[in-house]
């Protein structure tokens, strides 16, 4: 099935965790995306501080969208529609956003959806390549800070959730691995950097729930990697133990998303969410689907972490189908895919 997308200038609004982000769309074609991260703010933390991050969404707002009219070069008087991340989400994060899109929409009178932040994610896919004839169904691994999932997408805006992680999201796994190695918040791609020059079989760390195909597990490897740090001490070579670390959470991602896919007759597999951005990771589901004889996409590594040019992709689509947010459009920060 083709999807069809928003006639008109689409202005997005992502600010559901610590990204403040705004993208403008023509169709399927993203104009602008900027993103501007609270990354440095949090740091100090070790994590995002919720308030924090709230209070960094109302400065940043306005001057994001400002940047993103003007690097579409186009104008306000322009935008025919607003596309909004209202779920799931840090709440007061979300409200940010969701208030921001409103209050647009009301001014100018124009049509308004908001998005579940996955199938943003999601969406992202648009971006990676494939003609739209090709990319359904096809099996989607969401790997970010916050989800790890397994959906079969049937079509567009269709999804069927196969699994998911029962305690620890891919993404937190790298960061709290980051985290005992000494790195920064957010720990990935530090971790990533860390690991280039390590070994990857030099320690041994768990692979969980290898007999379950869909959901995953990575709280246990959490508290490996803690005992390792403790056990290893002043001795640890940090790049064997990042290097390990990445290579268990690689290997389980790829294989669950490979037989998730063969099982459900996939012949096309995407990774989206900021795990995405991993390297290693790209090339290991590249070199496991082509042995499998499946096509592999993700979209570029800027379109991999939270942005709003998704959220417009996603918002695009449902609202060529119809639908539309009302001025009572709620956030809510937990909340299930639709489908
Ligand atoms: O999708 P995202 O930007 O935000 C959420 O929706 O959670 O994902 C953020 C997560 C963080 O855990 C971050 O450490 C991880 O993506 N990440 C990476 C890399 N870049 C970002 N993990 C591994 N390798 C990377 N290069
Ligand atoms: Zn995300």
């Amino acid at each position: 099935m083709r999807p069809a997308f928003f006639d008109g200038l689409l202005l997005a609004i992502e600010t559901s965790c610590d990204e403040t982000s705004a993208a403008l769309l023509d169709g399927s074609k993203v104009l602008s995306n900027i993103v501007s991260s609270q990354a440095q703010l949090h740091e100090k933390w070790g994590g995002v501080v919720p308030e924090a991050a709230s209070r960094a969404h109302v400065e940043a707002i306005l001057p994001v969208v400002s940047e993103a009219l003007a690097a579409s070069g186009r104008t306000l008087d322009e935008v025919r529609g607003l596309a909004v991340a209202n779920r799931p989400g840090l709440v007061g994060a979300l409200s940010v956003g969701v208030t921001c899109a409103k209050a647009f929409s009301f001014a100018r009178g124009l049509p308004l959806i908001g998005v579940h932040h996955i199938e943003g994610h999601i969406a992202s896919t648009l971006t990676a390549g494939p003609g739209p004839n090709e990319l359904y169904p096809h099996l989607c691994l969401v790997a970010s800070g916050g989800h790890t999932e397994l959906i079969l997408v049937r079509e567009p805006m269709r999804y069927d959730l196969l699994g998911q992680t029962l305690d620890d999201a891919a993404g937190e796994a790298f960061d709290k691995g980051a985290r005992l190695l000494g790195l920064p918040y957010p720990g990935g791609a530090a971790l990533e950097g860390l690991a280039a020059d390590g070994d990857p079989r030099r320690y041994q760390l768990p692979r969980a729930l290898s007999d379950d195909p869909y959901n995953f597990s990575f709280s246990g490897l959490k508290s490996s990697m803690l005992r390792l740090v403790q056990k290893e001490g002043e001795r640890i070579n940090r790049a064997d133990a990042a290097a390990s670390l990445q290579a268990a959470i690689v290997e389980v991602l790829v294989r669950k998303a490979v037989s998730a896919a063969e099982a459900n007759s996939c012949c096309l597999v995407s990774l989206v969410g900021g795990v995405a951005a991993n390297g290693i990771l790209r090339a290991e589901m590249e070199r496991e689907c082509s042995r499998a004889g499946m096509r592999f996409i993700s979209p570029p590594r800027e379109l991999c972490t939270d942005n709003a040019a998704m959220i417009g992709l996603a918002g695009s689509l449902r609202l060529a189908s119809g639908e539309r947010s009302g001025y009572d459009l709620e956030v809510c920060g937990a909340s299930p895919l639709p489908v």
